[in-house]
């Protein structure tokens, strides 16, 4: 049995099958054509925090392949009324074949993977955002491939970062470690990545930035995120201050590539981490990225549940 946890739980030929195969399923999706491969199968899905596409996506995505969705929230459950997170995770992995979990630290999503009999995805925490990095991944190979595989696509591109080093940063670094690709940093002082958490196995895939604009240098993509997490809404104040330099805006977008994509994970702030003329500009892929949220997410809850498929019907 395989936990989703963080992006490094998943190996490079298990990325290029699920690549692969959410080709196949968005094809599907997209002409119409039934792919039904979870019938009588259930999702359970708990959110801690708030969320629009990660609950859209998966729910809807579960649907289409003929599976079920249970909605768990910390207000409507025993997990607000404090029971044990251990206790929950082997009572719900009893009657569910898949969890999603976004909660808060990464520590209570292992713990109720530790304790659960079926497989556990994470749907965001304060540490890791990795089902939102296969999304961006498989959004870049749509828009760049260059007639090349996806992992292929993806080898050897920069990727600039500019803003927090939260979430979604630390999982850009664990992709960029295991797909061989570079991410340049630039974050405000006081707010830098912390590698150990991504555990990475060298410093080849990312470099630091003090100023935003040498990061977006020739960079393929550029991307950002709030500047305020969920979480963290009591630093709000000082972090407006503190990130007021850290918005993509068309000058940091003319350094990039000429062709170079702007992603953004949303919801967005316009004004804040970017201006409203680069996420609704032309190098803008942010809705392609909401979307294949749910493309990316059918293929991996159809492996974890199932392991590899065949049928290319
Ligand atoms: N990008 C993302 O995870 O969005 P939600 O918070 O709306 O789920
Ligand atoms: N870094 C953001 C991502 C939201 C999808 C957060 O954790 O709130």
């Amino acid at each position: 049995m395989k936990h989703y946890l963080q992006f490094s739980d998943l190996s490079l030929e298990e990325y290029a099958y699920i690549f692969e195969r959410t080709v196949y399923i968005k094809h599907k999706f997209k002409t119409y054509q039934k792919h039904r491969t979870l019938v009588d199968r259930t999702l359970a899905m708990i959110f801690e925090k708030a969320s629009t596409r990660t609950r859209v996506s998966f729910e809807a995505g579960m649907y289409q392949m003929g599976g079920s969705v249970v909605n768990l929230t910390t207000g409507d459950s025993q997990l607000g009324r404090s029971e044990p997170i251990e206790d929950s995770a082997k009572v719900i992995s009893r009657m569910v074949d898949l969890v999603m979990i976004r909660t808060f630290g990464q520590d209570k999503l292992t713990a109720f993977a530790n304790n659960s009999r079926v497989p556990v995805i994470n749907g965001l925490t304060n540490e890791f955002h990795p089902c939102q990095i296969l999304a961006d991944l498989f959004t870049f190979f749509e828009h760049r491939n260059l007639g090349k595989s996806p992992l292929e696509s993806l080898k050897g591109i920069v990727v600039a970062w500019v803003g927090d080093g939260n979430n979604m940063a630390n999982s850009w670094l664990q992709a960029a470690d295991l797909l061989d690709f570079k991410v340049h940093v630039s974050t405000p002082s006081g707010y830098e990545i912390d590698p150990r958490i991504s555990g990475l196995k060298s410093a080849k895939s990312f470099k630091v930035f003090k100023d935003p604009h040498e990061a977006c240098k020739g960079a393929d993509l550029v991307t950002t995120d709030v500047w305020t997490s969920m979480g963290y809404e009591a630093e709000n104040a000082k972090r407006q201050e503190a990130f007021a330099d850290w918005c993509v805006d068309q000058d940091m977008m003319a350094l990039a590539k000429p062709k170079a994509l702007f992603m953004h994970c949303l919801p967005a702030h316009r004004g804040e981490e970017v201006s409203a003329e680069v996420i609704d500009g032309p190098q803008s892929v942010v809705w392609d990225e909401a979307e294949n949220r749910m493309h990316v997410q059918k293929a991996l809850m159809e492996y974890l549940i199932l392991g590899r498929q065949t049928d290319t019907a």
